[in-house]
């Protein structure tokens, strides 16, 4: 059994899961008053209500236990001092210095992140004001009106994510986003767009994912198509951490801005893989977003045990997810702008957790990331909630509201959200108007059994400093339980075997060629796909 299962405030917490399980969350709200003061609290803008879940005094406590146990204190100091805590790359995890200037003093490989930070920061910010004001212009002297980012994955998520959230379309330069290999992604937008009078930006950290690198050798072409072979260079930035490969490409070394080494995919938004959001709502914006992720940060480093958010939240997962057997996360949140954060979280903690060796390379006897999923409330309550609230799976959600400010049918949406919650955690149970459907006491098949714990996060605006905060709290959360799983979150070994696999089926697919080394059904599909022998 590993040492973590073993440890005591790991027993404690087994031990404490068996009364939990006989405990109904309606029964620990009714039989404490201040557990909706002690389980609600609020940073940067965005409040955390944490009571309709199992957490209970004596689990609180455990559980704070255990991330003392695991000193997760300790791994965020050793994460914020620039340490390369992520060891199987070798790299520091920096991400928070990009926001938070005091974190800036930190070294990798002796030499400050500050410079670098600030010095990207300020020609990212030249650029988005020189083609917003349209003093840099497209190949033919005309302003550009538009601008495409070709990414995937964390070079894409973020960006896309803060854009929408952030109405980026309402401003002088439509944004659009490119990530998928199968070309229809691209033909779309590109129908949509003057090649002339468009900006692409070719955002890649490693300048070699087979993706990004299609779909820009395409936009290349159409450029040239468009504005000539000379004007091609006006119209392409590249952002990325292999500077050379963008400059061979053919982007103007003055266009390409750095994503330096220790800033992970899923982790760039924050960086110049940002420069979407920048041009699209404006510098201000942009720091606006920066400014309140720094504000989760402060609070993250600030703050001890329980009362710290990012802490809280990772907490309740494991009680729910290690402790609690709940191994289906849902995010829903109830507002069409924030419509891509489950896909944005899905990267974030399942690619940060989805881990099953720990940091010694020992196989795991636990649980890690449950699986996370979500769509925009309302409309997902019309798809998955009649399984959420009479499946046979067991789940846990984070619910996630704005603040109405009067507009038509704000309060009917954040109804909703409030609805969802009520009826996750009572059920047709003996608590608010549902009580009086009698029928439902009657009849089994209308019978929900609430008990389903879930988490509300109301925003008091969508302002890019609030969905900063948000975006931070879940960074810190998703580091916080690996710290506690004992894995390497920033890490993705996992993804590059199908990578590999993709790359040597293609001359197979296209040529009908046989490999024997392949397994008997993958052959199969290669001949199948071809049309050969079906
Ligand atoms: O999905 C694997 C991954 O490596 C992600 O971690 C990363 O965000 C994405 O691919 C894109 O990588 P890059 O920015 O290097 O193109």
């Amino acid at each position: 059994m590993s040492d973590l299962r073993q440890s005591p405030s790991w027993r404690r917490l087994a031990a404490e899961a068996g009364n939990a399980r006989t405990r109904r969350i309606v029964d620990l709200l009714r039989d404490d008053p201040s557990r909706v003061d002690r389980l609600t609290h609020a940073v940067g803008g965005v409040t955390v209500d944490a009571s309709k879940t199992h957490l209970t005094p004596d689990a609180e406590r455990a559980l704070t236990e255990l991330a003392g146990e695991a000193d997760v204190v300790g791994s965020r100091e050793r994460m914020f001092a620039g340490e390369a805590i992520n060891h199987t790359e070798g790299r520091a995890a920096l991400h928070a210095a990009l926001r938070t200037p005091e974190l800036r003093s930190a070294r990798v490989d002796g030499e400050p992140v500050g410079p670098v930070v600030e010095t990207t920061r300020r020609r990212m910010a030249g650029l988005v004001d020189g083609i917003r004001s349209g003093e840099i212009r497209a190949a033919d002297g005309a302003p550009f009106t538009a601008v495409v980012n070709i990414g995937i994955g964390g070079s894409d998520l973020g960006p896309r994510l803060v854009c929408d959230a952030l109405d980026g379309d309402a401003g002088p330069l439509a944004v659009h986003f490119v990530a998928n290999i199968d070309p229809v992604a691209l033909d779309r937008v590109l129908a949509r767009i003057d090649p002339a009078r468009t900006l692409f930006i070719v955002a890649s950290k490693t300048f070699t994912t087979l993706e990004t690198l299609a779909n820009a050798r395409r936009v290349r072409e159409r450029l040239v198509a468009a504005v000539g072979r000379e004007g091609v260079c006006s119209h392409l930035v590249g952002v990325t951490g292999a500077r050379e490969r963008a400059e061979a490409f053919g982007i103007d070394p003055e266009r390409v801005l750095d994503l330096p080494v220790w800033v992970g995919g899923r982790y760039s938004v924050w960086s110049a893989v940002g420069l979407p959001v920048a041009l699209a709502c404006g510098n201000e914006a942009f720091d606006g977003l920066l400014a309140g992720a720094a504000t989760m940060d402060r609070h993250f480093r600030d703050t001890a045990g329980f009362e710290n958010l990012p802490l809280r939240l990772a907490l309740a997962g494991i009680w729910h997810g290690n402790f609690l057997d709940i191994r289906n996360h849902i995010v829903v949140p109830y507002g069409e702008r924030l419509a891509l954060l489950p896909d944005y979280l899905q990267q974030l903690e399942l690619e940060s957790n989805g881990k099953a060796v720990d940091r010694d390379g020992d196989a795991i006897d636990y649980p890690t990331a449950p699986a996370l999923w979500g769509t925009v409330g309302t409309t997902s309550q019309h798809a998955f909630f009649q399984w959420l609230h009479q499946g046979t799976e067991a789940v846990s959600c984070d619910l996630i509201a704005v603040r109405g400010r009067g507009g038509p049918g704000e309060d009917e949406l954040a109804a909703n959200c409030l609805a969802q919650g009520a009826a996750l955690l009572a059920g047709t149970g003996a608590s608010g108007p549902a009580a009086t459907d009698a029928g439902a006491g009657r009849e089994p098949h209308r019978r929900l059994p609430g008990n389903r714990p879930s988490t509300t996060l109301l925003l008091d605006d969508l302002t890019p400093a609030t969905l900063g905060s948000l975006l931070a709290l879940y960074e810190h959360k998703v580091f916080c339980q690996a710290m506690i799983w004992r894995i390497n979150p920033f890490d993705q070994w996992g993804v590059e075997r199908g990578k590999q696999l993709a790359g040597a089926l293609v001359p197979l697919l296209a040529s009908g060629a046989d490999d024997d080394t392949l397994d008997a059904s993958t052959r199969a599909l290669v001949r199948r796909y071809r049309g050969i022998g079906s």
